[in-house]
């Protein structure tokens, strides 16, 4: 079977990065390819680009695609451990970094992975295929957890009626498919509410998929460490599609701006912060309205862009 995967923000993204032909660049979230391509292309025979992805599927196809070009490495990692990616290939500094956060298309339309709220499979959702499923947050996380869980990942309003049926419903047996739990969902919703709103099960699955990737967790880690190994000028783009994520990319962007934290009436600075990067993306970049027509993810997309000093 094929999958296709458009890719978000493409020209943005990797002009964003400014390419330089002998640069060595990082594709941190390769998925289809579709910015590892474009990345390639700019590059001459003495650029590089390392290719990383967390999912086993994902990277044997980057592999297979890539394969031809001698100047591509592609790696299985989640980008928070990109320090040990790169001192493996004996990396030490790079010239920019890409990150186009969440799924992809081949993720979401291949069945069995049980990421999409359409289709009937066994709850899974793990990008790595390893560790806390789907299945494990549903019936075994309390209460709390989880109306924290649709709460602040999901926005969902009716977390807590949702969580409160889950709970009910375990009891009698454990919830195993998509489609029992879209069923649960949907009951929790009050009718009015069904159909204005968006749907639920959308945003549910959403939140899900965050906690069992720990994807904020690795946002964060992974930021920092990216923009570590850049080289002076090196570039950091990062595409996101959630507020939560978007706020986190904000946060740590100012942080390494740094600059002057003194209180304005000190005479001369003692807080000693250097300013470290500028933010390329005074205001971020979001697609326009033909690439929000022909693609309905990329409509929550915002990409923002640092440069380190
Ligand atoms: C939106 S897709 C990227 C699509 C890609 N830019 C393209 O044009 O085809 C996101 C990809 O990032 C991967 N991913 C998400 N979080 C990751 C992480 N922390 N470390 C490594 N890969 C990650 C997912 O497995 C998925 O394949
Ligand atoms: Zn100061």
């Amino acid at each position: 079977m094929q999958y296709f995967h458009k890719s978000v923000l493409l020209e943005e993204a990797v002009n964003g990065l400014d390419v330089k032909k002998d640069g060595l660049y990082v594709d941190a979230t390769g998925g289809a390819g579709g910015h590892s391509k474009e990345i390639q292309r700019r590059l001459g025979h003495k650029g590089r680009l390392v290719i990383i992805d967390r999912d086993p599927d994902a990277v044997e196809v980057l592999m297979n695609n890539f394969k031809k070009f001698e100047s591509v490495t592609v790696v299985r990692e989640n980008f928070c451990d990109i320090h040990e990616v790169l001192d493996s290939l004996e990396i030490e500094k790079i010239d920019g970094v890409l990150m186009d956060l969440g799924v992809s298309s081949f993720q979401l339309d291949n069945t069995e992975r049980g990421f999409c709220y359409k289709e009937d499979a066994a709850l899974d959702m793990r990008m790595e295929k390893d560790g806390v499923s789907a299945r494990d947050v549903v019936n075994e996380y309390s209460l709390p957890e989880l109306v924290k869980i649709f709460r602040d990942y999901g926005e969902e309003r009716f977390a807590s009626q949702i969580a409160k049926n889950i709970e009910r419903r375990r009891k009698k047996s454990l919830i195993k498919t998509t489609q029992e739990l879209v069923q649960i969902i949907e009951s929790s919703i009050p009718a009015a509410a069904r159909r204005r709103g968006g749907n639920p099960s959308k945003r549910v699955f959403q939140a899900i998929r965050i906690e069992v990737n720990k994807e904020l967790d690795s946002l964060k880690l992974g930021l920092n460490a990216c923009f570590e190994r850049l080289n002076s000028g090196g570039r950091l783009c990062v595409i996101t599609f959630h507020s939560l994520e978007d706020s986190l990319v904000k946060k740590s962007f100012c942080r390494f701006v740094g600059g002057c934290i003194c209180p304005a009436d000190f005479p001369i600075c003692s807080c000693g912060r250097e300013v470290l990067a500028e933010i390329v993306t005074k205001r971020a970049i979001t697609p326009c309205e033909e690439e929000t027509r022909n693609n309905k993810r990329s409509r929550s997309a915002v990409l923002r862009i640092i440069k380190k000093i």
